[in-house]
């Protein structure tokens, strides 16, 4: 926290400190959400494991307490932030918004529509405010592209591509995330950062068909979407790639012009307006991901923040991360199946 009172991420962090926080699950990014709270002047009090080392370690790492129970983590704080396995979201959060505390849930929302649906009627009943943790939108030169489209600087858009890859989480050995039902597999575990991104972009999706491939440290998966809008969806899916590489582009079409962007690139974000790419090539758009401004993480969770303490709507509505889980199952379903899925309207009364 700088002493001007305002983030790294540049939010006004006044009145935070009158939150406290606890987070749920010590891993991978219960570390990465810890270490974003303690920015944000909100109090970042404890957490709790249902492994008490990996509690321990956490707790240790931050100068926090780590609870014995959820309940006693429960007990302590004003916010849970919810960064266990996908399989436990939507218990952790029922029992979150029972108790009273409004939540910050990892992404994916959750594994069907109906833990979904119960997750927001349990944070509608209790009066709590629910953010699920679609931190692509949060990223620079994703937030930047979404921006000049909005500014109408190429036109209607037409076609959304993406790309996003990794290594197979499986290659270490043995983990939930290469469980089918517990993680969804590469569909609704990564792709759903880019299913929610592109229906920020392009709005409802109608209809959805996936092919996919399984296979030895091997998930690979290519949705096709049609938008209610009409634009059309490509948008790739891999834990294939060698260890420790991980890549991310898109190439976003409209009738005015094109924005592309390649995690791979020294200079990812560019713009092409049609009628100037003959005579001045293209514009680039600087980021710094080095930049502590521009950490995704920190800058969510300050949305969050800002949005409890001022009661705007969040970025991300938990209709829309629900949205984006209906997309995703209906891609794994489409891709059992060889068959289209027309998407039928959301409702709190969700089944499957
Ligand atoms: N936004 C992103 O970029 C991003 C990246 C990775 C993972 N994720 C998501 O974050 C979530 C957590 O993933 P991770 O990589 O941190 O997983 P992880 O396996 O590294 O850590 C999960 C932790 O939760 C604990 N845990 C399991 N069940 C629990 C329960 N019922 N109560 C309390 N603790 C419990 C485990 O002991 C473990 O310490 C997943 O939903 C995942 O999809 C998001």
């Amino acid at each position: 926290m700088s002493d001007t009172g305002k983030s790294p991420a540049g939010i006004s962090s006044a009145g935070a400190e009158r939150y406290s926080v606890g987070v749920i699950g010590a891993g991978t990014m219960g570390n990465v959400h810890a270490d974003a709270w303690r920015s944000t002047g909100a109090r970042l009090i404890g957490v709790y494991d249902i492994d008490p080392a990996a509690g321990e370690r956490l707790a240790t790492k931050f100068g926090i307490a780590a609870f014995p129970s959820r309940q006693a983590l429960f007990d302590a704080v004003d916010i849970v932030d919810v960064c266990t396995p996908t399989y436990t979201h939507a218990e952790n959060v029922v029992a979150a918004a029972q108790a009273g505390k409004h939540v910050v849930c990892e992404k994916p929302m959750a594994l069907s529509l109906e833990e979904c649906a119960s997750m927001i009627r349990a944070a509608e009943q209790a009066g709590v405010r629910l953010f699920i943790a679609q931190v692509v939108r949060f990223f620079a030169e994703f937030a930047t592209a979404k921006q000049l489209i909005d500014s109408g600087k190429i036109g209607k858009v037409g076609v959304y591509r993406s790309t996003r890859g990794g290594s197979n989480p499986g290659e270490a050995g043995p983990t939930w995330f290469t469980q089918e039902y517990r993680s969804g597999g590469v569909v609704l575990d990564l792709m759903v950062h880019d299913i929610d991104y592109a229906r920020w972009v392009c709005g409802d999706v109608e209809r959805v068909y996936c092919r996919r491939f399984l296979g030895a440290n091997t998930d690979y998966a290519l949705i096709t979407l049609r938008f209610r809008s009409g634009a059309i969806g490509h948008i790739e899916g891999s834990w294939a790639f060698p260890a420790g590489m991980f890549r991310t582009a898109f190439d976003i079409a409209g009738d005015g012009g094109l924005l592309t962007y390649d995690s791979e690139s020294s200079a990812p974000l560019r713009f092409r307006r049609r009628e100037q790419a003959a005579a001045k090539g293209g514009v680039v758009v600087p980021s710094s991901p080095m930049d502590p401004a521009d950490n995704p993480y920190l800058k969510e969770i300050q949305h969050f923040l800002s949005c409890l303490m001022s009661g705007e709507q969040f970025l991300v509505t938990a209709y829309d991360a629900m949205a984006a889980v209906q997309v995703a199952l209906a891609a794994r379903q489409s891709a059992l199946t060889g068959r289209p899925v027309t998407l039928e309207p959301l409702s709190l009364g969700q089944k499957g």
